[in-house]
């Protein structure tokens, strides 16, 4: 079974897994990536009546059809499901996140959300977060500052050329940065001024992740 269809059968899963929940009142937080964008294929084909949603990026927002109101965060009183993807998870639920650069505003839906499902396949499963480049979100006038700061902690901070945040930022990739105590990394890398946001979801981590395999889908909350 190719990527593309795990990932399409993790998003189907967590679709029937809230559709029964779903209300009039119900307010949806959109992520980003590959495997929303199957989520969003089965929102879009289901049509229901919900309140609408919130989106984590003008690329998922422009997907949505327009029967689905889109708010702003500060329109709604709080998001029901958020969904999204992953760029690396663990068996405690802390994730990598901003592979698409759209970190800041995933962590702040996830933040707001009542339940965090993220959407996945088993490529993205290891024990150890930071095989995968961990995105920092800052601010251009940082980024060198930020960057030689993150070499003194051993990582190897790569500038993502050419790509600007939608809230108009730069991104740092950090390789071989083994992130042993995901919490404290993440508060530590925040602490640093002109960082935006980092791509480590362990403060707020995923209530329940659904993996999808080659012969099943694993559910871990
Ligand atoms: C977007 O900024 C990311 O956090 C994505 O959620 C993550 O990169 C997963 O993307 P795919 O679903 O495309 O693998």
């Amino acid at each position: 079974m190719n990527q593309d269809l795990k990932k399409q059968n993790s998003a189907k899963e967590a679709f029937n897994l809230i559709r029964p929940d779903l209300q009039k009142d119900s307010v949806i937080g959109i992520g980003t990536g590959s495997t929303t964008n199957f989520f969003i294929e089965e929102l879009n084909k289901a049509n229901i009546h919900i309140k609408g949603v919130v989106c984590s990026s003008n690329a998922s927002e422009k997907l949505i059809i327009n029967s689905y109101e889109k708010f702003s965060l500060n329109d709604v009183h709080s998001i029901d499901f958020y969904i999204d993807g992953a760029d690396e998870f663990n068996d405690r639920r802390e994730l990598i996140k901003g592979g698409g650069g759209a970190l800041t505003r995933e962590k702040i839906l996830a933040y707001s959300s009542d339940k965090f499902i993220c959407i996945v396949d088993e490529t993205k499963h290891t024990n150890l977060l930071g095989k995968f480049p961990l995105p920092i979100e800052v601010i251009e006038l940082a980024r060198s500052a930020i960057s030689r700061t993150i070499m003194k902690m051993g990582g190897k901070p790569i500038y993502r050329s050419g790509f600007i945040t939608d809230n108009g930022n730069q991104i740092i990739d950090i390789h071989n940065l083994p992130i042993e105590i995901p919490y404290e990394l993440e508060e530590k890398i925040n602490n640093l001024p002109g960082v935006v946001e980092n791509g480590i979801f362990a403060n707020r981590r995923a209530d329940i992740i659904i993996c999808a395999s080659g012969s099943s889908i694993e559910i871990i909350q």
